[in-house]
């Protein structure tokens, strides 16, 4: 049979028990070293007159795998008659923490060491907390260094006790646990005499291939958006990978959050001929029959599967990483499959301490190592599934200030009737009386259409020079524009190291409502907002949405964020003000003639 079973197997534990030393000598005694590779090793440590370990194998290893031999940074294959393992090391605690949170090493069941003498370790605790929040239910637990304790089954028993008692906090059943000495090789892979139970290996081989990823509903995240003209079409090809299930050419499809239809046109592959059908773990690009508007982010489903969720709040698990705890008001990031949005933390609603389990009531931040189950809010809905239900799209990432800061599994999804952005947005449409001139009849009477212009850029009073510049050009022209600078909010945040919590969040906000108000009045509404980023203008886009906005970065620095409409690498005034002015000519804002 050519086709062999995979599974991916992490190695978690308390620091020092012995979780590398496992490995090496799985590798060593199932045959999976490269030739001669443990004879060098023992050499090595010979000649430099240090004891051998089986510990050493992995760093070799890993010296290999830098010209491209057997190993990654943290991953080890090895096989069994039954299929092939993938065994990834968990180098240290935080490493460890953010390739879980992350899905850097997404595994399917654990082996878990507990050190026989020292028992079970505050990282014991936290690592079963952790493997249980991941969904990792097939956990085997290696009371190691057995050795060490003389083979007392009294001192095994005990940890059994103590530890199924602590598995069973956290929801966890534990398949086994086996004494052994890695160090000797005692029950990885060959039986002690008088042991009955079973061995590592065999262990790792009863456990059972979870759900695969292709039997559930197809998702495909949407990652870039390439834009071909070079045959005279306006083809576009969503670029991304498969997260789960399947599709096929002709297939209709609906995206989230925002709700699209349409239909698989082709399937392309990197290098090689279209496909008909694809499925999960593949890279490709999709070409839609009806073309739409799609933006990175978007969540790609198969009609009449079970759809993503989409909103704006959802009930979480998270586990804090964060050197400052995580706090209500303050903006951080949430990265979601493909998509990243500015998020809130909107309720603490239980705070375990992983460690001991012991819950603290009325706490209404996390600390590092805190798992909390928090009600979180996004600035604006986003599609996702529940953890229980599609892994990949069911976990997220939170960054702050552009570390990992922590990470979690979405649980439910909550009404997003108060999501941060969807108030002011909604009261627009339901509060406010238009009178009967429409945006159309206004653009009609200015000659032009009304549009968000926003200028951003490391240089402050060049964004405002230029907008003054554009204001100035446009008025002369008859044109309706009106610019406003945002250099005094920028001031403000800046001063002093702390940044009022969800402060800039609502300056944008007010912002977008006056935008909305503006481009509804047919005007050109000009802003200056220097260090906008990613997220503000996105903010501001949809605020100000039905109307366009155009982004334009201007002055030195340009070009790190490939966020904006435009980017100007000058810092003339004139000539970056007529540079965008020939934009909205180009775009049709602006009617060309006039010029
Ligand atoms: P970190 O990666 O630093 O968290 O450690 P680890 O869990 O990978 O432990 P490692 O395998 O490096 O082993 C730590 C120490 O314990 C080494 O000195 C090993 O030789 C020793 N050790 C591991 N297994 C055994 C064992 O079965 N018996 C004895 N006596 N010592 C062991
Ligand atoms: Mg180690």
């Amino acid at each position: 049979m050519a086709f062999r079973e995979r599974m991916n197997v992490v190695v978690v534990g308390h620091v020092d028990h012995g979780k590398s030393t496992v490995i090496g000598r799985l590798l060593a005694d199932t045959g999976s070293l490269p030739q001669g590779k443990l004879e060098q090793v023992k050499a090595l440590c010979q000649k430099n007159a240090k004891p051998f370990e089986y510990a050493f194998l992995l760093d070799a290893l890993k010296d290999e795998q830098a010209q491209g031999i057997t190993i990654d940074t943290a991953r080890c294959f090895f096989k069994t008659e039954k299929r092939d393992y993938i065994i990834i090391d968990a180098p240290g605690h935080i490493e460890f923490l953010k390739n879980m949170v992350t899905g850097a090493a997404r595994a399917e069941a654990a082996l878990l060491v507990i050190d026989a003498k020292e028992g079970v370790q505050e990282n014991s605790r936290r690592h079963g907390t952790l493997l249980s929040m991941l969904g990792i239910r097939q956990v085997v637990i290696l009371v190691n260094k057995m050795d060490l304790v003389g083979y007392d089954p009294a001192v095994f028993e005990s940890i059994r006790k103590e530890y199924t008692a602590f598995l069973g906090e956290v929801g966890i059943k534990p398949r086994g646990f086996v004494p052994i000495s890695a160090r000797d090789g005692v029950n990885l892979t060959h039986r002690a005499d008088g042991y009955e139970g079973l061995t590592v290996l065999e262990y790792l081989d009863s456990f059972v291939k979870q759900s695969e990823t292709d039997k559930l509903p197809f998702r495909f995240a949407v990652q870039d958006v390439y834009k071909f003209t070079e045959e005279g079409d306006d083809r576009r090809i969503l670029a991304g990978t498969v997260e789960s299930g399947s599709v096929s050419v002709g297939d209709p499809v609906t995206f989230y959050p925002s709700g699209k239809h349409s239909t698989i046109k082709t399937i392309e592959a990197f290098n090689r001929p279209a496909l008909r059908t694809v499925s999960s773990g593949q890279a490709v690009g999709f070409t839609l029959s009806e073309e739409l508007y799609i933006r990175p982010g978007e969540l790609m489903c198969r009609a009449g599967e079970t759809p993503a969720c989409v909103s704006s709040r959802f009930r979480t698990h998270i586990f804090w990483l964060g050197k400052s705890p995580m706090i209500p008001e303050k903006r951080y990031k949430l990265k979601l499959a493909t998509a990243r949005v500015p998020v809130y933390l909107a309720e603490v609603r239980r705070v375990l301490d992983a460690s001991n389990l012991k819950a603290e009531t009325g706490k209404k931040e996390l600390d590092r190592h805190d798992v909390g189950e928090c009600v979180l809010e996004t600035v604006k809905p986003i599609a996702f599934d529940l953890s229980a239900h599609i892994e990949g799209t069911g976990r997220f990432v939170i960054v702050d200030k552009y570390e990992i800061a922590g990470g979690g599994t979405i649980l439910e999804a909550l009404p997003s009737d108060h999501g941060i952005l969807r108030d002011p947005m909604e009261n627009n449409e339901t509060t406010w009386e238009r009178g009967t001139v429409s945006v159309a009849d206004r653009e009609k009477r200015n000659r032009h259409k009304s549009k968000l212009i926003v200028l951003t850029g490391d240089s402050e009073g060049l964004a405002s020079s230029v907008g003054k510049e554009i204001e100035k050009r446009l008025f002369d022209l008859g044109f309706s524009a009106y610019f406003l600078g945002l250099s005094n909010m920028r001031r403000g945040l800046k001063n002093g190291s702390q940044e009022e919590p969800g402060l800039r969040d609502k300056i944008v906000r007010r912002l977008g409502d006056l935008a909305r108000v503006l481009t509804d009045s047919g005007t050109l509404f000009i802003v200056a907002f220097p260090d906008a980023d990613a997220d503000d203008l996105g903010l501001l886009g949809d605020l100000n949405a039905p109307r366009p906005i155009f982004t334009v970065q201007v002055g030195p620095g340009v070009g790190r964020d490939a966020a904006v409409d435009l980017s100007l690498p000058t810092t003339d005034t004139s000539l970056a003000a007529a540079q965008v002015i020939r934009a909205l000519q180009k775009d049709e804002t602006l009617p060309e003639f006039e010029l």
